[in-house]
């Protein structure tokens, strides 16, 4: 099948990389040069897993290309997704000034020649599909005049669940497909288009083996205001189940409970699930508090107050802090202190700082006085770039940002931290103090070291 998508970003250039991979002719529509320029060289833009190895082979096989016209990718495409980014405005509301761009320009290249599946697989408010429609005949109108003929396109939509750090695998092998359209033909579109992951026919690639047993993958086929509703509910729950866990750790804190303890004893319950009960300094990441926000002002503006989704908002950012507050017990003045910042990113495995709890950390260590010298095994780059003005010092590895420090702050469990051992992190710091913000070390074990330890929950 032809496919085009609009924007090669995390979720676009996996999305369209992984289909083209599968044999759909594939071609990406960006704005930004820099993206099409690495791209176009295989190189990815953004920093995933295998996404190089998977570049490499499509555009070698010429089943993957991209453009900064629009008209190129879309007037062959029997698929036109819409993955640009839908950045949280200051109220909260999800910005949908790219979505609008995509659609006004999708409008302007209809022609009728093939009936056309116009899919939001960006995160987009209740209702936007409908939103979607109104802007593509806008386009449409601005080229041709008149209004286009309701037979030649649909606009359906498909959340994207896809996770940064194991993207290609969760687009190969994802826990469901859903796909929202009142349209039976775009539905048979849509169903076609995924039907090598569906029935996992393909081969698996070197960079994501099948995982054991999975031979099929669940499509969840609905109207399109559900469809939207379901990627917000799920990342409503998730965030909801983290600042859960960081509920019970600051209770346990209290009572002398272990937290990792307590969230093994209940996530083995099947019920309840062990993924995404991990206490520490909360989530981050370009999702969850964007979705969080976008679906509170939905709800707000229905008249309803969503009390849930407020108290996991609000857990989480006193979560955040509490590293610091931590720091600020063990050492009591912070001013002039040097503290080590171990991990920048929202999570391992991607270079993504968007919303990244870090990144409030090291605000308010700056606000107290603090001198910060920071590492990242791979997001560095992206924090000089996007914060020139920040005033921290970058350190070369790990056990480069302790010299000297008074504290080490954990912030990100990259793998790598974890292979260093305690001792060494003693010989640096001394009598200084870890604030393991990600419950990464044993307590018994930092302590025999001779660390000041706080974990959260434990
Ligand atoms: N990142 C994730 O893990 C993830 C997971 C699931 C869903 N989502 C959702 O997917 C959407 C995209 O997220 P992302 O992280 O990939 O964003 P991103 O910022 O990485 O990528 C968006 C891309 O769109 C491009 N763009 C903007 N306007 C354009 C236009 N008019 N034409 C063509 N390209 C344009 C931008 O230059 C950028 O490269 C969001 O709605 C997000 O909520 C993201």
């Amino acid at each position: 099948m032809n496919v085009a998508v609009f924007g090669a970003g995390y979720v676009g250039l996996v999305t369209g990389a992984v289909l083209a991979d599968l044999g759909h002719q594939v071609t990406l529509i960006e704005v930004s040069p820099e993206k099409i320029n690495a791209i176009r060289e295989g190189r990815s833009p953004i920093f995933e897993e295998g996404l190089d190895a998977l570049l490499g082979r499509t555009l070698a096989k010429q089943t993957l290309s991209i453009t900064d016209h629009p008209q190129e990718g879309v007037q062959d495409a029997d698929v036109i997704f819409v993955a640009v980014g839908t950045p949280p405005l200051p109220d909260g509301e999800a910005d949908l000034r790219y979505v609008r761009q995509a659609a006004l320009s999708i409008g302007r290249s209809l022609t009728g020649d093939r009936q056309q599946v116009i899919v939001n697989k960006a995160t987009v408010p209740i209702g936007s599909a409908n939103l979607v429609e109104v802007w593509i005949q806008d386009g449409y109108r601005e080229g041709h005049g008149g209004v286009p003929p309701q037979e030649w396109y649909a606009v359906a939509s498909n959340p994207e669940f896809l996770r940064e750090g194991t993207a290609i695998h969760d687009t190969l092998y994802p826990d469901r497909i859903v796909l929202g359209a009142d349209q039976e033909w775009a539905l048979e579109r849509l169903k076609a288009l995924y039907e090598p992951i569906l029935g996992q026919t393909f081969p698996a690639p070197p960079e994501a083996p099948r995982p054991h047993g999975v031979t099929e993958v669940p499509v969840v086929v609905t109207d399109r205001i559900s469809s939207e509703m379901i990627k917000y509910a799920a990342n409503a729950f998730l965030a909801t189940k983290i600042s859960f866990a960081n509920e019970i750790a600051n209770i346990s804190e209290r009572v002398g409970a272990d937290i990792v303890e307590v969230m093994r004893g209940i996530g083995l319950d099947t019920r309840i699930g062990g993924r995404f009960l991990q206490a520490g300094i909360g989530w981050g990441g370009s999702c969850f508090g964007k979705d969080l926000s976008a679906l509170t002002v939905t709800a707000e503006e229905y008249g309803y107050r969503p009390r849930l989704l407020h108290a996991t908002r609000d857990v989480n950012g006193d979560q955040r802090l509490l590293a610091v507050k931590r720091l600020q017990e063990e050492l009591k003045t912070v001013k002039g202190r040097r503290v080590a910042v171990w991990g920048l990113a929202f999570k391992p495995g991607t270079d993504d700082l968007r919303d990244a709890p870090a990144l409030a950390i090291i605000d308010e260590l700056l606000r107290l006085g603090a001198r910060v010298q920071v590492y990242d095994p791979i997001a560095m780059n992206n924090l000089k770039r996007q914060y020139p003005e920040l005033e921290v010092e970058y350190r070369e590895t790990a056990e480069d940002a302790l010299d000297g420090a008074d504290a080490l702050i954990l912030a990100t469990e990259w793998p790598e931290f974890r292979d260093i051992p305690l001792s060494r992190i003693e010989a640096h710091l001394g009598r200084g103090v870890i604030i393991d913000g990600r419950n990464l070390w044993d307590p018994e074990e930092a302590r025999r070291a001779g660390l000041k330890y706080r974990a959260i929950g434990r």
